[in-house]
This record gives C-alpha cells, sequence and structure tokens, in this order.
C-alpha cells in the first residue's frame, strides 16, 4: 500500500496515529540538527520533520532528498509546536521513521509553488511540473467540478448526451476549418468539426428530443485570451420549443453552476435587445456590473463650429462617477491610450463637473456654460463627475467608446471577479453585409431562422432582418449563442440564397440537412456555451488559457510536445501530398 492518507488529510485528530503517505517533495528547510520538508500531492501538503537527536539516520536520508523527488514516508503524526494557519494540515506533522524514495528528480526548471519564476514558455514546455501547483491544479479541479455540475442538471432535465464525430465536412461558423487528409480517398479531406451543429439538428430529427454534449471543437483562427483553436463546448439542442423554452432552461443551468460553486442565488438574467446594448454599451457582449452608458451627444453639439464634432459621424460620450479630480496628466494619458492604434482615435474630449457644480471643459472655447449644462443633464452628472467624449467615423467611435468605458471601470476597480452579471443579448440581426467580399454573412450561423414579423423585409432590407438568435454575456463575455433554427427546406434554401450560395453548392455542402427536413423535422433550436469561459469566469479570470489541461500558445503551438510538425516523407507519399514536380 503507497499511502494510508493523502497530504490534505491529517489533522489533530489523527494525532499518534502511524501513517504512511506519498507524494513529492515541495522544499527542504534544514536548521542545525532539524530538518522539515513539505510534502505534496494533489490534496495538499504535509510537514514531515526529522530530528538529529531522535533518529539521527532518518535525518540524514531526509537531507539527501532533493526537489520533486517521489517518496513514500511512513511515521507518527505529532501535534506541531507552531501550528501554521495557513494550511489546512497545519496543526501537525509526522515524525518520520521510514523514506522509500519512490523516483528521483532533476532540479525542476522552475519553482513549484503557489508563486512561480517559470516564464509562460517555459511553464508551458513543462506543463505537466506546472499542473502540480496549486494555483493550476485548482483550475483543473474547478473545471472538473463544473462539468459535474453541467452533467447534473441536464441529466435531470431529460437531455442526452450523444457523441458526434470529429472527421466530418465543413460546418459553417465563420472560422477556417482544420482538415485531415484522408489516404483512402486520396485529394479528400475531413474537416474537423467547428461546432456538431448540423449533426445535433440531425439528432432532433431523429427523435432525440434533448441532446448535449460537452465537446470538443476545432476553429483555425486568430488566437485570443479567450479563445483556443480546440476548444470546449457545452452543446445543446431541443426539439418542440420556442426562445423563451431555451432561454429559461440555460438560465436555469448558469443558476445551477453559480449555486453549486459560489453558493451565489442567481436573479433573474435581465435581457437587451441587440440594438440597446449597441447603443447603450457599443458593444454586444456588454458588461453591466456597473453602470457608465454611452450617451449619443450628437444632438447637444451641433453647429457649434467645433469642426472635430461638426464632421464626425457620431459624437458620444460617458459619465465617470467622482473622477473630476483628474489631473491634466492623467486626462493626457486617457488621451493618449484612446490615440493608441489598437483603439485608432484621434482624440479625447472631456468636461469636469466641480464640487460646486460648474463645468468646465477642454472644449470651451466652442460650448459656453450654458451648452456645458445642457450636457451636464443630459448625462445626469453629479458635481465631481467627469463626462469623456469621443468623436468621428460611427462604427470605430463606438467601438472606442466601449473600449474607454471598459478601460475606466479596470482602473476604478468597478470589474469584481467575484460578481457575476449574466444578460441575455436578443434580437441579432440575421445577416451581416461583408465589405470585403461583397456579400452578406449569417451573423450567428446559416441554420438560425429570421424573426417572422421580419420577414417581410427578407427582399427589400435584408440587413434589417432580425434573428431568433440570443446569446448569453457574462460579465462582459459571450459565454454562450444559440438560436431557433430553420426546419423548413423552403426557409433553409432562401437562407443559402441571400448568403450567396448556388443550388449546386447548397446541395454539395448541406444536401444532407436539407434532405432530413422532408422526413418531418420538428421545430427545433439550441445553444452552445463556451465551457472553457465559463470556467476561466467562474474562477475569476478572463484568459482560459490555464483552465485548458494541454493549451496552444499564442502561434497555435503545443511548444511541450512541439506540435504541429512535420510528418515523413513516406507518410506524405501515403496520404497523397507530396506534390512532385
Ligand atoms: P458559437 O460560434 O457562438 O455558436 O460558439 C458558442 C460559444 O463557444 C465559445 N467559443 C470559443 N471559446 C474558446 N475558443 C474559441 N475559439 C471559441 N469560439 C467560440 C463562445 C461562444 O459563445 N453551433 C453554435 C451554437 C448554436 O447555435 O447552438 C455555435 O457554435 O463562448
Amino acid at each position: 500500500m503507497y499511502r494510508t492518507h493523502t497530504c490534505g488529510e491529517l489533522r489533530s485528530s489523527h494525532i499518534s496515529k502511524t501513517v504512511t503517505l506519498s507524494g513529492w517533495v515541495q522544499r527542504r528547510r534544514d536548521f542545525g540538527g532539524l530538518s522539515f520538508i513539505d510534502l505534496r500531492d494533489r490534496y495538499g501538503l504535509t510537514q514531515l520533520s526529522f530530528n538529529e537527536q531522535e533518529d539521527a539516520s532518518m535525518l540524514q536520508m531526509a537531507r539527501g532528498l532533493q526537489r520533486e523527488y517521489v517518496v513514500q514516508v511512513t511515521g507518527v503524526v505529532v501535534a506541531r509546536e507552531k501550528v501554521n494557519a495557513d494550511l489546512a494540515t497545519g496543526d501537525v506533522e509526522i515524525k518520520v521513521s521510514n523514506i522509500v524514495v519512490l523516483s528521483q528528480s532533476q532540479t525542476p526548471p522552475f519553482t513549484i509553488e503557489d508563486q512561480s519564476d517559470g516564464g509562460e514558455e517555459l511553464r508551458m514546455t513543462y506543463r505537466y511540473l506546472d499542473i502540480r501547483r496549486k494555483p493550476v491544479k485548482e483550475k483543473l479541479l474547478l473545471r472538473h467540478r463544473i462539468s459535474t455540475l453541467v452533467r447534473d442538471y441536464l441529466n435531470r432535465q431529460g437531455f442526452v448526451d450523444v457523441e458526434t464525430p470529429f472527421l466530418i465536412k465543413s460546418t459553417p461558423e465563420g472560422a477556417r476549418d482544420f482538415v485531415v487528409p484522408s489516404r483512402m480517398n486520396q485529394g479528400q479531406f475531413y474537416a474537423l468539426p467547428q461546432s456538431p451543429q448540423t449533426f445535433k439538428q440531425l439528432l432532433m430529427i431523429g427523435g432525440m428530443d434533448r441532446y448535449y454534449q460537452i465537446v470538443r471543437c476545432f476553429r483555425d483562427e486568430d488566437l485570443r485570451a479567450d479563445r483556443q483553436p480546440e476548444f470546449t463546448q457545452i452543446d445543446c439542442e431541443m426539439a418542440f420549443v420556442e426562445q423563451e423554452d431555451i432561454l429559461n432552461t440555460f438560465e436555469g443551468l448558469l443558476a445551477h453552476v453559480l449555486k453549486g460553486v459560489h453558493n451565489q442565488d442567481m436573479a433573474v438574467v435581465p435581457r437587451m435587445t441587440y440594438a440597446e446594448t449597441m447603443r447603450d454599451y457599443g458593444n454586444d457582449k456588454p458588461d453591466i456590473r456597473f453602470d457608465m452608458k454611452l450617451k449619443d451627444m450628437r444632438h447637444l453639439v451641433k453647429d457649434a463650429g467645433f469642426v472635430v464634432f461638426d464632421k464626425a459621424e457620431l459624437v458620444v460620450g460617458i459619465c465617470v462617477d467622482g473622477c473630476a479630480n483628474y489631473t491634466r496628466k492623467q486626462l493626457d494619458k486617457l488621451t493618449d491610450w484612446v490615440k493608441r492604434p489598437q483603439i485608432g482615435m484621434t482624440g479625447m474630449i472631456w468636461m469636469k463637473v466641480s464640487d460646486e457644480g460648474s463645468c468646465s471643459s477642454s472644449v470651451n472655447k466652442f460650448f459656453d456654460a450654458d451648452a456645458l449644462n445642457h450636457w451636464k443633464d443630459a448625462f445626469g452628472a453629479k458635481p465631481g463627475d467627469l463626462i469623456l467624449v469621443l468623436a468621428g467615423k460611427e462604427a470605430l467611435t463606438r467601438k472606442a467608446m466601449s473600449e474607454l468605458r471598459l478601460h475606466m471601470a479596470e482602473t476604478l476597480g468597478l470589474r469584481n471577479p467575484a460578481e457575476f452579471a449574466p444578460l441575455w443579448v436578443l434580437d441579432f440581426p440575421l445577416l451581416e453585409w461583408d465589405e470585403e467580399s461583397g456579400r452578406y454573412h449569417a451573423m450567428h450561423h446559416p441554420f438560425t431562422s429570421p424573426k417572422p414579423e421580419d420577414m417581410h423585409l427578407i427582399d427589400s432590407d435584408p440587413g434589417a432582418v432580425r434573428a431568433n438568435a440570443y446569446d448569453l454575456v457574462l460579465n462582459g463575455n459571450e459565454i454562450g449563442g444559440g438560436s431557433i433554427r430553420n426546419h423548413d427546406r423552403a426557409l433553409q434554401a432562401r437562407m443559402f440564397d441571400l448568403l450567396g450560395f448556388s443550388p449546386e453548392e447548397t446541395e454539395a455542402q448541406f444536401g444532407f440537412l436539407m434532405k432530413a427536413f422532408d422526413f418531418g423535422a420538428p421545430p427545433h433550436g439550441g445553444v452552445a456555451f463556451g465551457f472553457d469561459r465559463l470556467v476561466a469566469i467562474m474562477g475569476g479570470d478572463e484568459s482560459i488559457r490555464d483552465y485548458i489541461a494541454f493549451p496552444k500558445n499564442n502561434a497555435g503551438r503545443d511548444v511541450m510536445i512541439d506540435a504541429p510538425s512535420v510528418i515523413d516523407s513516406g507518410t506524405m507519399d501515403e496520404l497523397g501530398l507530396n506534390i512532385k514536380g
């Protein structure tokens, strides 16, 4: 038997028991005739003690143990002289009477403690060592806990877990496909699923009624903190449902997770339309933990002779509570911030409301006290508040203001990671105009149904048609999205037509789905959550990388196994990939 207890288990109640533990040597501290070792396993740390006067040979053995050796020790649990309140096992230590070295270790390339000295690249190269560290381990344990809660909830709601294939044909979700060459069908390729979208719809046509899968998806797109080329979805689909049924079911899922992880009760999730989020926050995934709404100021700044405002498509502002005491230097810094290429503005205008309620601004020359008072009223600004204004091209300015809003909130500590503010965003546009290709793209995906009440616009003004599509946003992150689908062949064909697919292309790519619609397709809809994002936000982070056991770096590489890598010429031949000159 390797162990009687784990390294996280022993308490005062175990005092005087003889126990055996196995684990890694985290750290050894030597003082004269005394040595202490912190022994680590998944469950925690336990202090081992060695005393020359009691057992000189044991002390000598202990001093041969280096960091990360794997050892088995046996000894008696005793009370510690100095209790360590930071440690669950901090009341006790083990007087060791036997040591077996199970495995030796080279000196690790970075310290394996809560705070590590290892840089990102090094820690990723030795990810298995990084996983021994408590902060990383805890994140993986949280992921497991949340997946268990998700399964609990969905199983209880009658969802059936069905696996769908990975070697498929392209499913359009807006990214590039990863492809796999077929040896048996040379010159042909499978695509890895960007999502199981078409399969879950086919399962509804197959009568499964409620499906879920915690499933890997693959998307060849530029990476960001909240994006990985392979990531995990909680993918769900339901038959005989309307949007309302879906919103209710999955609000319940989020509530169950929040209760299970943080013991917080979730209130009813507020809802906004896409148009409202764009107007009030400048983006479709607003962080509503704080207010600071955008206000369109065009009507307030008309005809003042200030050329920046006069030639702008949009003039928009936010009111930042209590920041009128910002110094010139702080305001200049903010101006520099909006002028960075990532934000792309040419400048920033500000107005302060003094403690006495009078207004002054960086554009006093053009706006007198009366005019500035109108600004103040429009924002409902109080004495001590600061109004920040951006002006320029519509889309760019809206986006910049949305970024500035988040930046101010971050600076002012308004984005509390322990607070969870979900939001449903509804009524997305069905289509999105793409300048580059000069045609419409599906904003969600091509299987999303239009709102029946907007159908009359489908020929005259397709861009104005809204979709039965919804996103779940949590703390300013899109954690899920879904829609009610087309289940009618003619409507689906119309969609492909709008998206610029010829009937032949539609048949070649989606004939299997269109045909299935001919055999009794129930009305259906669903949603998919970004599982990595959900877990990261529950853990108080926005970057998903540490919540994935073996993630890819920003260049899409796994630096530990060194992938992707070249394959030998023979394999290339077998796959028909060697281009012979
Ligand atoms: P969508 O494309 O919105 O919808 O994806 C659903 C959710 O998956 C997460 N996500 C990602 N997470 C990490 N890395 C990525 N590269 C990445 N891309 C997306 C997001 C997103 O909200 N089939 C539809 C769902 C449906 O209609 O039912 C779909 O995949 O959190």
